[in-house]
């Protein structure tokens, strides 16, 4: 695949084939504005599987409102719209149930991806939560999607996929480098041009960009940190992939963590972790 059939692969993450019907119109009315939190929450009520995954989120401890949040209207508000938007991509993620014809090897491939954005999004909170950063609703949704560029790569050409996993654990090198190896771009910067086009707040998209590589002129720096840290976390504790890279110590350095700092945190989360169903997010 040359780097040409970038536009291609974000072309297939705008068609039905990737997100769902309901979910694209959650997006056209996110990005309208003049739609209203009623007008969202008509589009969110009208799917049963979106519906019940944004409450599932607005009811989770990260949002500190475990059960209190009873209606989509509620939700909507709580969550405003780049929350609605990040879910309607995260639902993007998981095979629905009731979808029967889907390959078993889709299904693992999924549930992979569903895995590790849900336990980096916790690991994001929490590190957040750590380092009295202000926004961690913003911490929780940008884990939750930051390798979306590894669902359009998927989506793309499955074939592609596994080949590039092949390949990183032949060749003993990062995720990214195969992928830049094999497509000319790693998913870092194909999920970060997804986002920009589907109008993500920067800050996100800038996160979703450099969480592979350091990033001391990115603004929003501490979002990006939090996230890197996080993913790194998520893989280190398995629910990643192939040949995570190490640490970059500059990125530590920025919050004052060592060896040991670290070493907790990965304790922390994990304890966090083992008492979740992560799948059962996903319904
Ligand atoms: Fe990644
Ligand atoms: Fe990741």
């Amino acid at each position: 695949m040359a780097i040409a059939d970038i536009e291609k692969i974000i072309e297939m993450m705008e068609s039905v084939k990737v997100l769902k019907n309901v979910a694209l119109k959650v997006f056209q009315m996110a990005n309208d504005p003049l739609a209203t939190a009623g007008d969202i929450t008509e589009v969110v009520e009208g799917d049963d599987y979106l519906s019940a995954l944004v409450l599932k989120v607005a009811n989770s401890s990260y949002y500190g409102n475990a059960g209190k949040v009873k209606s989509i209207n509620e939700a909507v508000v709580l969550l405003g719209f780049t929350g609605i938007k990040s879910i309607a991509v995260a639902a993007s993620l998981m095979v629905r149930k009731d979808d029967g014809t889907v390959k078993k090897t889709e299904i693992i491939v999924r549930e992979r991806l569903w895995r590790h954005a849900i336990s980096t999004a916790i690991a994001a909170k929490f590190i957040a939560e750590q380092m009295d950063f202000k926004d961690q609703g913003l911490c929780y949704i940008t884990g939750m999607i930051h390798d979306i560029g590894r669902l359009a790569i998927f989506q793309y050409d499955e074939k592609i996929y596994h080949s590039i996993e092949n390949y990183s654990r032949e060749k003993g090198i990062t995720l990214t480098d195969a992928e830049t190896a094999i497509t000319g771009l790693d998913h870092a910067q194909i999920g970060a041009m997804i986002l920009h086009k589907w109008a993500f707040p920067d800050p996100i998209v800038q996160a979703v960009a450099y969480h592979h590589k350091y990033f001391e002129d990115t603004p929003d720096r501490e979002l990006v940190g939090i996230v890197t840290i996080a993913n790194f976390i998520s893989n280190s504790l398995g629910f990643g992939s192939v040949n995570i890279p190490v640490m970059d110590p500059r990125v530590l350095k920025m919050y004052n963590l060592d060896y040991d700092g670290v070493k907790k945190l990965i304790e922390q989360i994990s304890g966090i972790l083992s008492h979740i169903d992560i799948l059962s997010l996903g319904l």
